[in-house]
């Protein structure tokens, strides 16, 4: 069974799609198997590893768009799954026809709120899979929410990067009332830039806040995830020997020790 993260916040910019794309390559590193969901209507994930002109060309039917259309609920979503160019990654891509169904109060929206869900559970062959949401708590993020395993947070240390995380925290405890298994929060440090004494004074305040939820390790600014992204390319298969590559490798493996830290902890409640 693949472990399912949901990347939310409802600040744009914060670094969901960057977190995606370049730990889905670090954990392809690490020889996992990965799944990318992009739950966005502006598919900048999926223009990360495809580009936006054919993003913006692919017919609904090959985008998460297809999951929420009542004419083809039923139907196979095989159409979905997009082979990247590097091994390991597949992407279920999106574009602008997701944006009509990603209305507001989502818990109002029956059975569809579980279609990602029942999506997911037919894939058996990844280990890990990612969903990039919007900058909003409407339905894309829920739906996200619904299918998780774990809500994971990123917040760059500053003033905007850490407000609405309570509206946040208050969106996952109402989707757990639907989803049990999103049992754990993870607050994701990234942006960051130590040299600057804010970011070091929001980092304590961070971790003082939410504690164990607050990853260890930290996503600094650097320009090298940003030309990465320019060549399509996670940092890792682009600058393996860069600290952007390093510290994005010591991040899924923190992630893969808590995730079987949980199983363990699971195994003997
Ligand atoms: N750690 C980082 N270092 C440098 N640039 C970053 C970093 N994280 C994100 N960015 C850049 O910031 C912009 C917004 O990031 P993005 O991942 O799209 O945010 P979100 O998905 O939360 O809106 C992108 O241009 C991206 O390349
Ligand atoms: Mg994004």
């Amino acid at each position: 069974m693949a472990t399912t993260f949901c990347l939310i916040n409802q600040k744009g910019g914060c670094g969901k799609s960057s977190t995606c794309m370049h730990l889905a390559g670090a954990f392809a590193e690490l020889g996992m198997s990965v799944l990318l969901v992009d739950m966005d209507p502006q598919g900048s994930l999926s223009q990360g590893f495809l580009g936006s002109e054919m993003v913006e060309s692919l017919p609904s039917l090959q985008t998460t768009a297809t999951l929420f259309d009542e004419n083809s609920f039923f139907a196979s979503h095989d159409a979905l799954l997009i082979p990247t160019p590097f091994e390991r990654i597949t992407l279920c891509p999106a574009n602008q026809t997701l944006a009509r169904f990603n209305a507001p109060e989502p818990e109002k929206t029956g059975m569809v709120q579980f279609a990602l869900r029942e999506f997911l559970a037919d894939q058996h062959e990844f280990d890990i899979v990612l969903i990039d949401c919007p900058p909003n708590l409407y339905r894309c993020s829920w739906t996200a929410m619904i299918a998780a395993d774990y809500a994971m947070i990123p917040v760059p240390p500053e003033d905007f990067g850490t407000q609405g995380l309570r509206a946040v925290h208050q969106c996952v405890r109402q989707a757990r009332k639907l989803n049990p298994k999103l049992s754990r929060i993870e607050h994701l440090i990234t942006r960051c830039d130590h040299r600057l004494l804010v970011h070091r004074m929001y980092e304590q305040k961070l971790r003082a806040l939410y504690g164990k939820t607050v990853l260890d390790t930290i996503i600094p600014e650097a320009s090298a995830f940003k030309v990465a992204l320019t060549r399509r390319r996670p940092v890792q298969l682009h600058q393996p020997r860069s600290k952007a590559a390093k510290l994005t490798l010591s991040l899924a493996r923190e992630i893969l020790e808590r995730i079987s830290m949980d199983e363990c902890k699971r195994k003997v409640a």
